[in-house]
C-alpha cells in the first residue's frame, strides 16, 4: 500500500485541472459512473422542470451536464479549467440549452444569475480553507431562494473507516498490532490537516467532510439540509483486489440535498 505522504503535494489549482484534461478518466474518480443506484439521477429527475434553470458548477468533462440538459429548460455549466470545459462542450454537442463558462468559484462570487437547481459534485474539495469557503459561498449564492442544491463531497468518516478496515485486514492476515498500524496508517502528514479533513489522494491534498460539518456549513449559508445520505461505492474503488469478506459497510461520499431559505 503506497504511503500517500510519499508524493509531493499538488494544489488543486487551474494548472492541475488543465494538466489532467487528457488523462481525466484514468486519474479522476467518476461519481457518475459509480452511482450505480442512480441516487443523483433520481433526485435530478424528481426536481426537474423544463421551465427552470440549472447549473453544473465544476462540471469537469461534463459527466452530469447532459442529465441536467435533459431535465431543465436551460443549463449553465462552468469549470475552472478551459481544457475540461472543451471536453464538456463536445459531450453536450447535441444540446442547445447549455452554455459554458470558464469560472473560478473561489474568486467569482456570482458567475450566473441564481438558478433553481445547482449540482456540485466533488468540487468543494480544495485544501485551502480560504478558497474553499469562497467557493462554498459562490455555490450556495448561485441557488435561488426556494431552489435546491445537490452536493456531493468526500466523507471524513469514510476516510477514517477505510483506514480502520486496512488495519483490521492486516490483523486478520496475522500481522501484529504494531506492524498493522505502521503498514496502513500514514507515517507523516500534519495533524492540523487531518483535523481539517484534508488527506492526500494520489499525492493531492483533498478536503473531506463530516456529516455534522456539512449541516453547520450549509446552515450558515442559508441552506436548509433536507437529506444527507451515503453514496456508497464498492471496495474496488479503494483497493486493487479486495477480498469478498470486506463486505458492508461500504466506503462512501456524502450526498446532500438542501434548499435555499
Ligand atoms: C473531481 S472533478 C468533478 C467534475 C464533475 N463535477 C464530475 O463529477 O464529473 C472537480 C472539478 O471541479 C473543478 N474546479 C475545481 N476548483 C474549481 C473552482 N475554483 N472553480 C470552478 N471549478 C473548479 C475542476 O476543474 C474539476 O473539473
Amino acid at each position: 500500500m503506497p504511503d500517500p505522504n510519499d508524493r509531493r503535494p499538488r494544489d488543486m489549482d487551474r494548472a492541475y485541472w488543465d494538466d489532467v484534461a487528457d488523462t481525466y478518466e484514468d486519474e479522476i474518480f467518476s461519481v457518475r459512473d459509480h452511482d450505480t443506484a442512480g441516487l443523483i439521477e433520481e433526485r435530478v429527475t424528481r426536481l426537474a422542470d423544463v421551465n427552470h434553470t440549472a447549473a453544473d458548477l465544476g462540471c469537469g468533462i461534463g459527466k452530469f451536464t447532459p442529465l441536467l440538459a435533459r431535465n431543465f429548460g436551460a443549463v449553465h455549466a462552468c469549470d475552472l479549467s478551459e481544457k475540461l470545459l472543451a471536453r464538456a462542450r463536445r459531450v453536450c454537442r447535441g444540446f442547445a440549452n447549455v452554455d459554458f463558462r470558464q469560472t473560478d468559484l473561489g474568486a467569482e462570487p456570482h458567475p450566473f444569475e441564481p438558478v433553481d437547481f445547482v449540482l456540485c459534485v466533488n468540487v468543494l474539495i480544495m485544501a485551502s480553507l480560504d478558497i474553499r469557503l469562497r467557493a462554498l459561498r459562490a455555490v450556495t449564492a448561485q441557488v435561488k431562494h426556494g431552489g435546491h442544491l445537490l452536493l456531493v463531497v468526500p466523507s471524513t468518516e469514510s476516510m477514517l473507516y477505510t483506514r480502520f478496515r486496512m488495519v483490521d485486514w492486516s490483523l486478520r492476515d496475522g500481522y501484529d498490532c504494531e506492524t498493522a498500524v505502521r503498514e496502513n496508517l500514514p507515517r507523516a502528514g500534519s495533524l492540523r490537516s487531518l483535523y481539517q479533513g484534508v488527506r492526500a489522494i494520489e499525492g493531492v491534498p483533498t478536503k473531506h467532510y463530516l456529516r455534522e460539518e456539512l449541516q453547520v456549513l450549509l446552515g450558515d449559508h442559508q441552506m436548509e439540509v433536507l437529506e444527507t445520505r451515503k453514496l456508497t461505492y464498492p471496495w474496488t474503488t479503494e483497493f486493487d483486489d479486495p477480498p469478498d469478506w470486506l463486505g458492508s459497510p461500504l466506503p462512501w461520499d456524502w450526498l446532500v440535498l438542501a434548499r435555499r431559505t
